[in-house]
């Protein structure tokens, strides 16, 4: 087991290895007072893994109940967040209580909302069941539900108290989730890690994936560390996604959330390269990577769709839009960009 250490406004660890479910019980007994733990989760995750985190829950000498909603991102929703809250108040969860997030990132980031509300905040721990999740979503403490105006529109800073990452269940992911997940792991290696990128190259789909997560985690790790609220660094993290998002909103979810960050940091790649801010060398390498995962390069939206589409996303800030530009594999830089340029921009990469 790999255990990294987030130390933000709050410190907790994030234990990522196998056979770690069973271990649930045990651990967030150790997290101290509480009586009550609500397990959330979706209509897919809870058959595979709700009876075995709700029995290692009752072992550990906790009581628990639990709230399972339909799998998608429609559920993501203020109807659904105000159905969890009112649960949660019939369930008599108490200000020491835990909600235990178990799933993927519209679960974690449900659960993490309505725990960072719920009574003003209770602590919850993140059980990531998809790859994206274990590397990304389930760190760093964003908390969110969509409106219908957009993506992730409500929501608050909200760090867990543990996340424990069981490599077992990445195990029943469809491949397509899987590759998923590897569209954020590829986002961080050409952010911040060219070993990593390396590594990808060479073992490809294979990868050791207690290292790679690790390694995925430790620098999330360090960047929310540095800037948990976002104001800096942390923006970093967007590599592909404001034009992934945008691709992601006119394909009306049709897309994964991977695809579309891969199609966004292609296009970020190939306009960089055309517009000489990096080599065509380091385009034509997260080129190769992304295809090598089964992840795609192109959309058929006109560059005015996806700018209109990306300056309707929260990403804006008055009248720039924070681009994040790989300079080199391993080193990326954050360009304000006037959001007249942003269409110019996106052209220069279709
Ligand atoms: N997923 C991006 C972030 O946590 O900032």
């Amino acid at each position: 087991m790999t255990t990294v250490e987030v130390t933000a406004s709050k410190c907790y660890q994030v234990e990522i290895g196998r056979g770690l479910l069973p271990l649930l019980g045990e651990k967030v007994a150790g997290l101290g007072k509480a009586n009550k733990v609500c397990i959330v989760s979706d209509s897919n995750v809870w058959p595979l893994y709700g009876a075995a985190a709700d029995l290692s829950l009752k072992m550990a000498g906790l009581d628990t109940c639990s709230f399972v909603f339909p799998a998608g991102e429609e559920s993501k929703s203020g109807a659904t967040y105000l159905e969890l809250l009112q649960f949660l108040a019939d369930s008599r969860l108490s200000r020491q209580d835990i909600i235990v997030a178990l799933g993927g990132g519209v679960v974690g980031d449900l659960a993490g909302f309505a725990a960072a509300t719920y009574l003003r905040g209770i602590r919850f721990v993140q059980v990531p069941t998809t790859l994206l999740a274990a590397v990304d979503s389930s760190v760093g403490g964003k908390t969110a539900i969509d409106l219908p105006a957009g993506k992730n529109l409500a929501g608050a800073f909200c760090q867990p108290s543990l996340v424990l990452c069981d490599l077992d269940c990445l195990d029943s992911l469809p491949e397509d989730t899987f590759r998923d997940g590897c569209a954020e792991i590829i986002k961080t290696a050409i952010l911040f890690d060219e070993a990593l990128f390396m590594e990808l190259v060479r073992d490809g789909l294979g990868f050791d994936r207690e290292r790679v997560i690790a390694r995925c985690v430790e620098h999330k790790r360090n960047i929310v560390n540095a800037d948990e609220y976002d104001r800096g660094q942390r923006n970093l993290l967007n590599l592909g996604h404001t034009i992934g998002h945008a691709v992601e909103a006119l394909s009306e979810y049709g897309l994964s959330h991977g695809q579309c960050v891969a199609i966004g940091t292609a296009i970020a790649g190939r306009a960089c390269a055309n517009l000489g801010i990096c080599d065509y060398g380091v385009s034509a390498r997260i080129q190769w990577l992304l295809r090598q995962f089964g992840l795609p390069l192109y959309t058929h939206f006109s560059a005015a769709m996806l700018a209109t589409a990306a300056l309707s996303d929260k990403k804006r800030s008055g009248s720039t839009v924070n681009l994040i530009i790989p300079l080199a594999i391993g080193n990326c830089a954050i360009r304000p960009t006037p959001v007249e340029e942003l269409e110019n921009f996106i052209q220069a990469g279709l």
